[in-house]
């Protein structure tokens, strides 16, 4: 099995030293940058946009993984593709052209993920599996960090993993995820976790990123 990939959210960073913040956990071992891209209407929260992106990008190479909770998607990927996202992510019940935008996405040359929420069912995946690089399943319902896992999604991790079968799709998982349920949910299928809380909160990140890879073998 290939080995866990790790993308802190920088949502739990300290905003008034996000340069910094995202050196750190480069430096750290993470392997993606998970970036929570918020609207105050698909969720009920705000975050940032692509320029705040475009100012971090040049503080790591490491792969920038866009995760998008606004409705309507369309309008901004070609600037979230601009602005330095390698990974962009939408949700399924967001834009109502869910095909058009993993279209779009490919076709700026970047990676396409759909999520799921928790009230959502895996069927909402099918008519895309062909068409995504990445499937991120919602283990909170978005809009904010710090939030405990909720169990009844591990079932859905398992469905997830069985319905992209051998097809080469990267399997995320977003919300709750802490070192004592990161094996659990490597073990439904994840192949990457999202940690925003559990890691920005403590004070030593390589020492939490350790400790998620430790627990998750
Ligand atoms: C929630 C975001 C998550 C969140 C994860 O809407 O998509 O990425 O920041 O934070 P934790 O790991 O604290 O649940
Ligand atoms: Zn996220």
């Amino acid at each position: 099995m290939a080995a866990l990939k790790i993308a802190p959210s920088i949502l739990s960073a300290d905003f008034a030293r996000l340069g910094e913040e995202v050196r750190a956990i480069d430096a750290a071992g993470c392997d993606y940058i998970h970036i929570d891209v918020m609207d105050g209407h698909f969720v009920p929260n705000l975050s940032f946009g692509p320029v705040v992106i475009k100012a971090i990008r040049a503080h790591t190479k490491k792969p920038f993984d866009v995760h998008l909770m606004i409705d309507p998607a369309a309008p901004y990927l070609a600037e979230f593709a601009a602005a330095g996202a390698d990974i962009i992510t939408v949700h399924s019940e967001a834009d109502k052209h869910l095909h058009r935008c993993l279209q779009v996405i490919r076709g700026l040359g970047k990676k396409a993920g759909v999520s799921i929420n928790p009230g959502t069912p895996v069927s909402a995946l099918e008519p895309v599996i062909d068409d995504v690089d990445l499937i991120l399943v919602m283990s909170v319902n978005p809009g904010f960090g710090g939030q405990q896992y909720i169990p009844s999604q591990t079932d859905k991790i398992r469905a997830v993993k069985a319905l992209i079968g051998k097809r080469p799709i990267e399997l995320e998982v977003d919300g709750g995820v802490k070192p004592d349920n990161v094996k659990m949910i490597v073990d439904a299928g994840a192949d990457t976790v999202v940690a925003g809380s559990a890691v920005f909160n403590g004070t030593d990140y390589v020492k939490t990123i350790q400790a998620l890879r430790t627990a998750a073998q």
